[in-house]
């Protein structure tokens, strides 16, 4: 893609990751592109090789990557593309991470913990990286992380738009799995037509991993179609332990929206058997086949990343994808 700047042709280029191809090959559709011709092969021993088959010279680059398991992989797929990139001779490197690696650890729970999040933002400016798009960052404070731009987009609007029409608005309860998520519950419920909000009570045992246990549920939910909302869906525990404590306070229905399907096992069989009438989810991340299931919808956040690419590319604003205004 070029537009004519009064600087002169500016041209887009994307180039993709090898851990979700089927996102990239979306986007490049929504932005009417070809991904950039682009050579990724493992060495034996496991260290990765990247070419890109075409110039990248002067151009406004874009490299996306998901990052599902084995995560440490992708991610230094990712860098070695960016530097690839960088030494390419590309005017602007825009990193885009759908579904933002290590933002689970951004500060320090106990002493002598790292900050991965922090450290993950510092590899992709070394790597040279200019700015950062991702979705639904695990806290909004990562965002200060990246020395640069970040546009920071939101699934609410495509999951919300779906899930009003999958539920009685008149009987809908917004539920947080924890404590840590009512400022988003709060954007869910201006979006369901100012329902009201619980959430879950739930401990975590911070020397056992992959564990929450979900206690007791605070807010009104008997009766009450719930909308259970959390920003990713790793092992499936805590959202299948909210599900339980809301069937058993009385809720009549439960739908889960999520944005990032992580999945890790026994996330697609806990989800499945967790009572829930429905799992919404987007593409942020690949799911497998085998980590499907009757239950589950899938909707492409393939277009807002578009959007999001063209604005920036165009000088335009990102803020303007979600309150209508430049
Ligand atoms: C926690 O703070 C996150 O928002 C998720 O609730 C959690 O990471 C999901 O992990 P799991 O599915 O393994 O319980």
């Amino acid at each position: 893609m070029s537009t004519i700047t009064a600087q002169g042709e500016k041209t887009l280029v994307l180039a993709s990751g090898r851990a979700h191809p089927e996102l990239a090959k979306e986007i490049a559709k929504e932005l009417d592109i070809e991904l950039l011709p682009t050579s990724a092969y493992d060495f034996a021993n496991g260290e990765i090789y990247v070419r890109f088959e075409e110039s990248v010279r002067g151009t406004d680059a874009f490299v996306i990557q998901a990052h599902p398991a084995p995560i440490n992989e992708w991610l230094m797929e990712h860098l070695i593309m960016i530097d690839t990139m960088k030494r390419a001779s590309a005017k602007r490197i825009t990193v885009v991470a759908p579904f933002y690696p290590y933002a689970r650890q951004d500060k320090k729970h106990r002493g002598r913990e790292p900050i991965s999040a922090r450290l993950v933002a510092d590899l992709y400016k070394t790597a040279g990286a200019d700015r950062l798009i991702s979705v639904d960052l695990h806290t909004a404070q990562i965002q200060g992380f990246f020395d640069g731009p970040v546009d920071h987009l939101m699934a609410i609007p495509l999951l919300a738009d779906y899930v009003r029409t999958r539920v009685d608005l008149d009987n809908v309860t917004v539920v947080s799995p924890d404590t840590g998520r009512v400022r988003v519950a709060e954007q869910w419920a201006e979006r369901l037509g100012g329902a009201p909000l619980a959430f879950v009570h739930k401990s975590r045992d911070v020397n056992v991993p992959n564990q929450a246990v979900a206690k007791q549920v605070v807010g009104q939910i008997e009766g009450r179609d719930c909308v259970l909302i959390d920003d990713m869906i790793d092992t499936g525990g805590t959202i299948a332990g909210a599900v339980k404590v809301l069937k058993n306070a009385g809720a009549k229905d439960v739908i889960i929206a999520s944005t990032h399907a992580v999945f890790s096992d026994p996330a697609a069989r806990r989800l499945a058997e967790s009572g829930a009438r429905e799992v919404v989810v987007t593409n942020t991340l690949p799911i497998p086949p085998e980590k499907q299931f009757p239950q589950l919808t899938v909707l492409s956040i393939a277009p807002l990343i578009a959007r999001a690419i063209r604005e920036v590319f165009e000088d335009g604003s990102v803020t303007s994808l979600f309150d209508g205004r430049s």
